[in-house]
């Protein structure tokens, strides 16, 4: 019996309203199948994905060679924990090392993880490698950072609503505004305990926020001449999403450590990963830190698959020139729709701006009538629409996406009058 066929949009979304957490505010519309840039409903309705699963689902909803890498390994081994060894890791490991240039990575499995992994991993680094007075190691992070949801992540992020009600929070943090080399080397400047600079390329959550060209490099010099580590967030950005394989290449900048997540197994499993050098990643040692699931066979095959597909199909470079249509187009079609005040990004991650408050439910309308009219995006921090199409997309496809958005723009414009 098919448990999809039972069951109505309708009755799904009343299921999950009665038996699971509200922690989510989803747009009304129950996904049952996917493949490649589309989606689709229950009631068998296609949609375009704009979202791609906030930028997981980059080589495209079930990409054949990561499902059939997904089968092949579950029907041998899944799970072995690192109690033993398994005969994929290590290749795996090897994999992204060669394929990241990195010596050595950590393997966990959500994006939220793989950041706690980082700041321990550069705290540690700080007191027995660089002398930090013990348990006063800082790292300095951005305002309107997002990083994930543990209680240490929230512990540096300023968004209340993430915050509220669940403290006591994690010490040893310092804020500074994004895009702001010179607030960095002033901490810097002042603070002999700081390790650790953690930084989003561009802050994808806070509405894709890209900073001015030369951040990366600047902040990154700043910290090679203050002895701290460039921590690059790339969970969001990374793997060809916004024209590169990660967004640091931009600018030629090497982080010290790596963070990466999502698209790194295509949106197939969750699996994240931090990368370092030998010098600071052998700071870690044995029942030191850890994860049941981490670096397990299933995460090791699927990912090694997808990073293929990225290569193969050359998906840094399809986003960056789709990419480059899409903000050409619709800042074009902005000048005479004063509904979109901004269009901004890289490669395809990126976002229409409604206007900059809160307080106004236009984002989540558009986003409505998106979907009536074929094409699944959400609202992100502030009426903002973030736009992010699995990187598998064609130009015919984008060209039709465009033409929605703009018909959904006219529309709601009417409304609005
Ligand atoms: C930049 C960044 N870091 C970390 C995370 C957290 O990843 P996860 O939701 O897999 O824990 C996200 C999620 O959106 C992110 O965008």
């Amino acid at each position: 019996m098919m448990l999809e066929q039972m069951i109505s949009s309708e009755e799904a979304m009343l299921l999950e309203n009665e038996y699971g957490a509200h922690n989510y505010h989803p747009l009304p519309v129950v996904l049952h199948k996917g493949e490649g840039v589309f989606v689709w409903d229950v009631e068998g309705k296609q949609y375009y994905d704009f979202l791609s699963a906030y930028s997981a689902v980059n080589q495209g909803h079930c990409h054949p060679k990561i499902i059939h890498a997904l089968v092949e390994q579950a029907k041998k081994l899944t799970l072995t924990s690192r109690a033993f060894h398994n005969d994929i890791l290590g290749l795996y490991e090897k994999f992204v090392c060669d394929y990241f240039d990195f010596d050595k990575v950590l393997p966990m499995n959500t994006g939220a993880e793989a950041v706690e992994t980082a700041i321990k991993l550069a705290r540690k680094y700080g007191y027995e490698k660089r002398g930090i007075t013990p348990d006063k190691a800082k790292i300095v992070v951005c305002h309107n950072n997002f990083h994930g949801r543990t209680t240490t992540i929230i512990s540096f992020s300023n968004d209340e609503t993430a915050r509220k009600n669940f403290g006591p929070f994690t010490e040893g943090f310092i804020s500074i505004p994004y895009d702001a080399p010179e607030a960095l080397k002033q901490v810097l400047d002042n603070d002999p305990n700081v390790i650790g600079f953690l930084v989003e390329p561009i802050q994808g959550e806070a509405g894709v926020y890209v900073p001015q060209d030369g951040f990366l490099a600047e902040t990154k010099r700043i910290c090679e001449d203050h002895n701290v580590l460039f921590i690059a967030d790339e969970v969001q950005t990374g793997i060809a999403r916004t024209g590169k394989l990660l967004a640091v290449d931009y600018e030629n900048v090497k982080p010290d450590i790596l963070i990466l997540g999502k698209a790194i197994s295509g949106g197939v499993y969750p699996v994240s990963a931090v990368f370092a050098q030998n010098e600071v990643m052998e700071v870690i040692r044995p029942g030191q830190h850890g994860s049941t699931f981490g670096g397990n066979p299933l995460a090791s095959a699927v990912a090694i698959a997808a990073l293929k597909v990225v290569e193969e199909e050359d998906l840094a470079n399809n986003a960056h020139v789709l990419g480059q249509i899409f903000r050409d187009e619709l800042t074009a079609f902005a000048k005479d729709h004063s509904l979109i005040k901004l269009v901004r990004g890289k490669g395809l991650l990126n976002a229409i701006v409604i206007d900059n408050s809160e307080e106004s439910n236009l984002a989540w309308d558009i986003c409505l009538q998106l979907k009536e009219n074929g094409l699944l995006a959400k609202p992100t921090h502030g009426n903002i629409i973030r736009l992010a199409p699995p990187l598998v997309m064609n130009k015919k496809e984008l060209y039709e996406c465009i033409s929605i958005i703009k018909d959904t723009i006219m529309q709601i414009e009417k409304r609005v009058g």
